[in-house]
């Protein structure tokens, strides 16, 4: 075999939304832990989902922990996109556990949210999975520091620390809120080899989605934000860098020519100049 290089000592694994790939050199390099970070609303969870069900076509073990949603939230959600969980489910490719309903009749659950117990569960759930490459989503760890946030880097450690002997790669989704973004995130990224952050804002009253590759070890990475699209039955979707997209809505010259002679006429009217041309209805 020849050396093509550094990429080609890299594996890397799909996240499953189309034009994400791109920004990353083909995919997130097996073994990594990733940070994803964003307010409520950005589409941290559909992002995950994603990830999650390109594992299990992948033929991937899927560990997915939720303490947001219900494991039944998350289930529906996937199937608005064309994404069977329950089939990953019921195939043994996949564990949700969820952490939010507790509910005595589920198997996989957490009766407290501390981070020993979650990674003893995160272990049982791959050792009944069996041997292989192993995408886990805890989405969100916020949930766990939520009352200790000093504690976050010291527990971003542990996970990372007893976790990354299993094989698994995976998403670390922490809240972020304007006001609280100190007591969320500072603990994951200290010890995320990747940071991916989804942003909102307003445009003339749109709400409109980014995401930012902030960080990815190994890899020459893209640096613009590009534009998140969610769409129904489809799922998220990234757009293109907005630097580009500026370039591509430019106003051609003669647009411009037009506007600023209409702008000038105005002025002239305005100031009583005679205006010779009438404008036909
Ligand atoms: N079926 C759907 N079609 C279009 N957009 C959807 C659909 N389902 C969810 N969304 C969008 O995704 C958003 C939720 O994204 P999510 O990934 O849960 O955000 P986060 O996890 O960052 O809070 C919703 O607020 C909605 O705008
Ligand atoms: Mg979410």
């Amino acid at each position: 075999m020849s050396e093509t290089g550094q990429q080609a000592a890299v594996e890397r694994l799909k996240t499953g939304v189309k034009g994400f790939d791109e920004l990353i050199e083909g995919g997130i390099p097996r073994g990594f832990f990733i940070s994803i970070v964003g307010e409520p609303g950005t589409g941290k969870t559909i992002f995950s989902i994603h990830f999650a069900w390109e594992g299990i076509k992948e033929s991937d073990r899927v560990i997915y922990v939720t303490t947001e949603e219900s494991k039944e939230s998350i289930v529906q959600q996937a199937s608005q996109f064309g994404m069977n969980f329950r089939k990953g489910l019921n195939e043994k490719k996949m564990i949700i556990i969820d952490a939010l309903m507790k509910s005595k009749e589920e198997e996989w659950t957490l009766n407290d949210l501390n981070i020993e117990e979650l990674v003893s569960k995160v272990i049982e759930a791959k050792k009944a999975l069996g041997y292989g490459r192993t995408r886990l989503v805890i989405d969100s760890m916020s949930a766990f520091w939520i009352d200790k946030p000093a504690m976050a880097r010291k527990m971003s450690y542990y996970i990372k620390r007893v976790l990354y002997k299993w094989d698994v790669t995976a998403y670390l989704i922490s809240q972020y809120a304007v006001t609280t973004d100190l007591a969320y995130g500072f603990g994951l990224e200290h010890i995320a080899d990747g940071i991916i952050r989804f942003k909102k804002i307003l445009s003339r009253g749109v709400l409109k989605r980014y995401v930012l590759v902030e960080k990815m070890r190994q890899t020459n990475h893209d640096l613009t934000s590009h534009e998140v699209y969610i769409k129904p039955g489809i799922g998220m979707e990234i757009g293109p860098g907005t630097e580009k997209k500026r370039e591509d809505f430019r106003i051609n010259p003669e647009v411009a020519k037009k506007m600023v002679d209409a702008k000038n006429k105005g002025i002239r009217e305005f100031l009583g100049e005679e205006e010779s041309e009438w404008p036909e209805k």
